[in-house]
């Protein structure tokens, strides 16, 4: 019987993920596994107010395996407090597992098939994680008085993070906030190269459309479908053959920690993919605009949020991506000479004239040096940041993927790249 199960689950799971519009993700089937909620409906709700941008610094989420050990603390002394108030004040909206909740109510709902707005499968899969991190990051930050909290991601598309970052599963015990008890992923455990290597991710990010990218109105697109349906399956069960499977199932993915770093990953790519290309545009249409979407803020009022609040990163949500990729036009005559800000995050794709003349530079006159002066560098003064200056390769075309996951990830070749801290 339980055997029989298993091999259920197992070949559901695997169709999931093949198959195309699906979810990538099972939805709750089989209530003796984890602790899936019989309904996942929140508390009962007032009116919902509209969500208004705070004034808080706009600051880097971080690599989660490149934490130092006071950004861990901090991360970690967040999330014991979220996991606390559950405790003292099950009935707080912005409890933990009333946060794992809040994810199952849109996405099939629990065991007992009540189910809120379903945001898988379409063009709203990716903003409505951009806010539902949004005001998981907002909670964390105000449950340890810290304005200055983001959370971390954790990139598997590089080679070199492909590992469970560290943070979550060292140690590997419930002393530790950000360990789950039912996930199978491990420290050392790496996600397969066939689910996140260059072969997935970069037609990926070259994906011509957001429909193709991020979905359209009636479909999921390759990102939700391919990587991240995949990374959650492989945390939550890395053989789909244990119980410990919390991040493969919708309804109690948002139980695990980890599901919080995969996601700004998911929400990372999202900026890459646009800054990739000048081809590459969010929606225009005002059904996807002005769409909202319910959470409790941090000061526990139910508050609404709409796409065209989020897809303001960095002005509205006040967070950026770090390390920061950078691309400066510049003539080898003239050269223009750009002041940054700590919230300078620019991908300026160089003109081909620009380029060819960098060709030369390199193939025919190896003595010829190009210098680039870059002035006004400034860092807040408790944020760590890295401004990683990237001229492209010569063989790099204008349209070409700037983080090519074998390329710019990976340790970069001397001659390809300088780095400023
Ligand atoms: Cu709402 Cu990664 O799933």
């Amino acid at each position: 019987m339980y055997n029989q199960l298993q091999s259920t689950r197992r070949s559901f799971l695997l169709n999931a993920a093949q198959l195309s519009g699906a979810l990538g993700l099972a939805e709750g089937i089989a209530p003796m596994f984890g602790a899936e909620p019989q309904n996942c409906a929140g508390p009962k709700t007032p009116i919902p107010v509209k969500w208004t941008p705070d004034n808080n610094p706009i600051l880097p989420r971080l690599p989660a395996s490149t934490l130092n050990a006071a950004e861990m603390a901090k991360l970690r002394s967040a999330y014991a407090a979220l996991r606390n108030l559950a405790v003292t004040r099950p009935n707080d909206p912005r409890g933990w597992l009333q946060q794992g909740d809040k994810h199952c109510w849109n996405c099939g709902g629990g065991l007992d098939g009540q189910a809120g707005e379903e945001i898988h499968g379409s063009w709203l899969f990716l903003p409505w994680h951009r806010a539902f991190l949004y005001f998981h990051e907002r909670i964390l930050g105000a449950l340890i008085n810290d304005k200055n909290l983001r959370l971390a991601y954790w990139d598997w598309n590089n080679a070199a993070h492909r590992a469970v970052p560290p943070a979550w599963v060292t140690p590997n015990t419930s002393v530790n906030s950000l360990f789950d008890a039912n996930r199978s992923a491990v420290a050392g455990s790496q996600v397969p190269n066939s689910l996140v290597g260059p072969a997935i991710m970069n037609p990926i990010l070259a994906a011509p459309t957001f429909a193709n990218f991020g979905g359209s109105s009636n479909a999921a697109g390759q990102l939700e479908n391919g990587p991240h349906g995949a990374v959650h399956i492989w945390c939550g069960n890395t053989n789909l053959s244990s119980a410990r499977v919390d991040m493969g199932l919708l309804d109690t993915a948002a139980q695990d920690p980890i599901f919080f770093a995969h996601h700004a990953n998911i929400d990372r790519l999202w900026d890459v993919w646009l800054k990739a290309a000048t081809t590459h545009k969010n929606p225009t249409d005002s059904a996807w605009l002005n769409h909202r979407f319910t959470f409790w803020d941090e000061k526990s009022r139910l508050v609404y949020i709409t796409v065209a609040d989020v897809i303001n990163m960095s002005n509205n949500l006040r967070y950026t991506y770090g390390p920061q990729i950078i691309h400066f036009p510049f003539n080898l005559e003239n050269p223009t000479f750009l002041r940054l800000t700590p919230d300078s995050n620019r991908n300026i794709i160089l003109p081909d004239q620009v380029k060819s003349r960098i060709t030369a530079a390199n193939s025919v006159n190896q003595q010829r040096l190009t210098t680039l002066r870059v002035e006004g560098v400034t860092l807040p003064p408790n944020a760590k940041g890295i401004y990683r200056i990237v001229a492209n390769k010569p063989s790099a075309s204008a349209g070409e993927i700037t983080e090519a996951p074998n390329d710019l990830n990976q340790t970069p070749a001397k001659s390809d790249s300088e780095e400023m801290q």
